[in-house]
């Protein structure tokens, strides 16, 4: 099931929340801030050890004082108009957390809208990325059984409601 939220991500109750990070995995504003605020220093820590992530791809910690098991920290591209690899990566992001998500057998997992935000990428086109990948994703495999696209603002949810109803009418 896809489920469209409209609130914080920190405050979720699933297996996975994934975090928009950037590739030095240090913390940062939006939502990397919030999560790293909610998680407490010790997820600082653990990303340290990790020493960084390239675009398009993710890395795992454990939730700490989030009431989930683990946080994917996935690294958007940065919109620079979209003929240097964006729409890809972008992509590449939802798939790379899906596929850790086989592997760790989650049932539930949250996305933030990925580089909508300080990475100023067009919110229709990554909210037609998020939907098309996740869509495919759930109808080759069938898990998980939940996911979450968490909104922080009601005009993110209304596109992506209105993206899912598309592709639901397709
Ligand atoms: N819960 C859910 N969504 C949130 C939250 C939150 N607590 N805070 C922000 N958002 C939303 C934003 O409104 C936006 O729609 O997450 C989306 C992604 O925005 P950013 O967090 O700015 O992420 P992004 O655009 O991918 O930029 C990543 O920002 O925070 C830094 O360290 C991060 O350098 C990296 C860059």
């Amino acid at each position: 099931m896809i489920e469209v939220h409209l609130g914080d991500i920190t405050r979720l109750h699933v297996d996975v929340i994934v975090n928009a990070a950037n590739q030095r995995l240090l913390g940062g504003g939006g939502v990397d801030g919030a999560i790293h605020r909610a998680a407490g220093p010790e997820l600082l820590e653990a990303c340290r050890q990790i020493g960084g992530c390239p675009v398009g791809d993710v890395r795992t910690t454990p939730g700490f004082r989030l009431p989930v098991k683990r946080i994917y920290h996935t690294v958007g591209p940065v919109w620079r108009g979209g003929n240097l690899g964006e729409p890809e990566l972008l992509a590449a992001c939802y798939r790379q957390c899906l596929a850790m998500a086989r592997r760790d057998n989650v049932h539930s997992i949250a996305f933030p809208a990925i580089s909508c935000g300080i990475y100023d990428y067009p919110r229709d086109q990554a909210v037609e990325i998020a939907v098309e990948e996740v869509q495919q994703h759930l109808d080759r495999e069938g898990s998980p059984r939940h996911v979450v696209f968490c909104c922080f603002d009601d005009d993110m949810a209304e596109l992506y409601r209105l993206q899912l109803d598309a592709v639901v009418r397709r």
